[in-house]
């Protein structure tokens, strides 16, 4: 197949109705992240972004197209201590940063005390959930960034909007708006790729040949939904992000829930109740506590 340059094709997608080729593609896929932003208000021209980068393909085409439109941007990465795939992701990372040219921060949990290693296997997923959203928000306050950037793709946001809707947390719809803007302590929130597939991402990757690491974290439940998802957009092109662009609409109707804003009292971070889960999650696993 050939590109409409006429180039060989590296891309072809039945739902853009579009082949193209490894010069084309990027443009294309820079083109379908700018007109996101802009179409759902994700980012402002003037903000400083934390772009959170796990190591993996997704956030790494995120960083790179948040760079070649010419956001202010500066790299992030927890090293959450994960054997073997916290060291690959790292220096996938580290790499970015210099291919980029752009500045990392890394925070290592390990200084906390503890690492997700540590974690008794039932509540790893859940408790790593936590340890990376507050680092995130406390490492982009105190360092003065107006947004965090996280590249949840829209097969993350289809999962996560199914199992909210089967265990009736249907409140918890509200955060799957691409932009969610902070308050009190919390800083605002965005999904640049959110109306993107992993397929995208992918070929955006190994097409401009970009450091990223294929491994997948070890603590990574099968997902049969993933599966579910896939098949239903083999049977029906165009599936997946139909239907995330349904959820977001649905996203903005939903109330959220009412809740009192406290706070932790052992850090003075926003929490729902009088020590915050991040702080249980030290208490209970730190090598200073055991
Ligand atoms: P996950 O929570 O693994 O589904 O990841 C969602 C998003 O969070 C990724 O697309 C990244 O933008 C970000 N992220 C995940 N892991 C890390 C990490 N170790 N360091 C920084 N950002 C991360
Ligand atoms: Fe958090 Fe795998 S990345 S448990
Ligand atoms: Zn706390």
């Amino acid at each position: 197949m050939k590109c409409r340059c006429g180039r060989k094709a590296v891309f072809h997608s039945r739902v853009y109705r579009i082949t193209l080729c490894d010069e084309c593609f990027p443009k294309f896929y820079v083109n379908l992240v700018k007109r996101s932003i802009k179409r759902y208000g994700i980012l402002k021209s003037s903000e400083k972004i934390l772009v959170c980068v796990s190591g993996g393909k997704d956030s790494t085409a995120m960083a790179y197209a948040l760079n070649e439109l010419d956001y202010n941007i500066e790299l992030f990465h927890i090293d959450l201590g994960i054997g073997n795939y916290s060291k690959e992701s790292l220096k996938a990372v580290e790499e970015l940063a210099q291919t980029l040219n752009l500045n990392l921060n890394v925070v290592k949990l390990e200084d906390y005390g503890f690492t997700i290693d540590d974690v008794e296997s039932k509540k790893v997923c859940s408790a790593c959930g936590i340890v990376k959203r507050y680092i995130m928000n406390r490492f982009a306050r105190e360092r003065g960034f107006d947004v965090i950037a996280t590249a949840h793709t829209c097969e993350d946001i289809i999962l996560f909007f199914i199992k909210n809707v089967l265990s009736g947390n249907v409140e918890y719809i509200s955060k799957l708006s691409p932009r969610i803007d902070g308050f009190d302590k919390l800083v605002a929130k965005a999904k640049p790729l959110f109306e993107r597939t992993e397929k995208e991402n992918a070929t955006l990757v190994l097409t401009l040949n970009l450091p990223f690491t294929p491994m997948e974290c070890p603590h990574a439940p099968n997902d049969i939904w993933k599966e579910i998802i896939y098949e239903i957009e083999a049977k029906r092109r165009g599936f997946k992000q139909n239907f995330v662009r349904g959820i977001v609409k649905l996203a903005k109707s939903v109330k959220a829930e009412e809740w009192e804003v406290k706070h932790c009292k052992i850090c003075g971070e926003v929490s729902n109740f009088e020590i915050c889960s991040f702080c249980k999650i030290v208490e209970r696993y730190s090598r200073k506590n055991r």
